[in-house]
């Protein structure tokens, strides 16, 4: 999607996707996921996440990516902390302590800029992107990931001939044509009042892991 189609859905306050909870299934699988750290995490397209903060208070240093502005001020200020705010190419930088997040457009900041990764949460993110967006976005993911990095991935897997996204309907076969080395850890029933009044009769969440190599 065009970086005003979400600057329209935040100034309008339209952010159905948002959350005040840290995401159920980064709590089922976040202890393996990060076995071995700290890590450096990063949580691209990130909007106001309050898995941000949670993961920074378990001592990982944690790097977001938004587009929206009015996104980041919230995340910080949701989180009780008042960031540094630095110009750097493609983006500003917003920075507190452990928490880190570059205010711009992913396709506009160098994977040097953000440096290197070794894990990599994503929910909400790959299913926001235009569909002729995603090998970009994954080539760019994989450049900014550590050998040995690992992807924790949160997908929506709906009928797509109901509706077109964002979200979009991503399925296994979508998965591993990006992401050949993903296993699925688990699938949710999803389908709420709010699915189900855009029609849907079944919506799972799913979450999958990848262990990517950074020059795959
Ligand atoms: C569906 S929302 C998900 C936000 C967050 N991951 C969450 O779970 O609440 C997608 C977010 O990505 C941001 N976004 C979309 N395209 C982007 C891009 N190219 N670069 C950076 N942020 C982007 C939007 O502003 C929006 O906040």
């Amino acid at each position: 999607m065009e970086p005003e189609f979400w600057q329209e859905k935040w100034d309008a306050g339209q952010i159905g996707f948002h959350s005040d909870d840290v995401h159920t299934d980064l709590h089922d699988y976040v202890d393996a996921w990060l076995a071995g750290g700290p890590h450096q995490i990063l949580v691209p397209l990130c909007g106001k996440s309050v898995d941000l903060a949670w993961l920074a208070a378990k001592g990982h240093e944690v790097i977001g990516i938004e587009l929206a502005k009015k996104a980041v001020i919230a995340l910080f200020n949701d989180a009780g902390l008042t960031p540094t705010w630095t110009d750097v190419p493609g983006a500003e930088r917003a920075q507190a302590g452990n928490l880190t997040v570059y205010c711009g457009n992913l396709f506009d900041i160098s994977p040097a800029t953000i440096g290197p990764i070794t894990r990599v949460w994503d929910r909400a993110a790959f299913i926001a992107l235009h569909p002729s967006q995603r090998a970009s976005y994954v080539a760019r993911l994989r450049a900014c990931l550590a050998p040995k990095g690992k992807l924790l991935m949160n997908v929506l897997n709906y009928d797509p001939a109901v509706m077109d996204g964002p979200p979009w309907a991503v399925d296994g076969s979508i998965v591993a044509q990006h992401y050949p080395e993903a296993i699925q850890l688990g699938t949710r029933d999803a389908l709420d009042d709010r699915w189900k009044s855009r029609g849907h009769e079944r919506v799972e969440a799913v979450t999958w892991q990848a262990d990517v190599k950074s020059d795959a």
